[in-house]
């Protein structure tokens, strides 16, 4: 398909990059789940992996998701800690690209976010022992085991909590007619957000 919905002009884009995210993640909201962004981490022995998380918040510290700090990618965050993450949203014909540093948030910001989450999720979350090999028969008895043990809250696990990503470069890309797309991209140097087009 021929890509027509917008175009991106250097100097239309905001000075900050995590401003225009938030102007594209509000464009996004009618989408399906738009805060839904592809993480992807490398391995120490450089082999890369991708996986989709959400988005559960966007500061001046950087993008903030939640997961469990013992699987696959926690491992591989905690080893690097470096991370690109991507959206991808269709209707708009739209992508974006970060790359940057990622850190644990607060144990306390954890537990707030934690405490405000249904108590599925916090049961769900509690029994999973995120990219372990399991039954489908353990991971119910573990959940029905903790329901019993918390039938009101559960309190967040230590190794259950959010990461924060500090952009150092972020790319805006939008489709355009006959494949002759728009990207603008953000590179952060000394502090100060350099902007440059970049060749589709
Ligand atoms: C739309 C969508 C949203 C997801 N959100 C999260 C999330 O916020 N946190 C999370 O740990 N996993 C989330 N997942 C599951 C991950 O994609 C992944 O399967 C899981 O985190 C295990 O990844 P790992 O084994 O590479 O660590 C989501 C999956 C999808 C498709």
């Amino acid at each position: 398909m021929d890509y027509t919905h917008g175009t991106l002009d250097e100097a239309q884009m905001l000075e900050n990059p995590r401003e225009q995210l938030a102007v594209w993640l509000n464009d996004a909201r009618d989408q399906i789940e738009p805060n839904a962004m592809t993480v992807s981490t490398v391995a120490q022995n450089g082999k890369p992996s991708s996986r989709v998380v959400l988005l559960r918040g966007l500061s001046e510290a950087g993008l903030t998701f939640y997961t469990n700090y013992e699987s696959r990618k926690g491992a591989q965050i905690n080893a690097t800690g470096a991370v690109c993450l991507s959206f991808w949203w269709g209707a708009l014909e739209r992508q974006v690209r970060i790359e940057g540093s990622i850190a644990k948030v607060s144990s306390d910001e954890s537990d707030a976010y934690f405490a405000s989450r249904p108590l599925e999720s916090q049961l769900a979350s509690a029994a999973s022992p995120q990219s372990q090999v399991v039954t489908r028969t353990e991971l119910e008895a573990r959940v029905t085991a903790l329901r019993l043990e918390y039938p009101v809250a559960v309190p967040r696990p230590a190794h259950w909590g959010g990461y924060v990503v500090a952009p150092e470069y972020m790319e805006f890309w939008q489709g355009r007619k006959a494949r002759l797309h728009d990207r603008i991209a953000y590179s952060l140097q000394e502090g100060v957000w350099q902007r440059s087009r970049l060749a589709p």
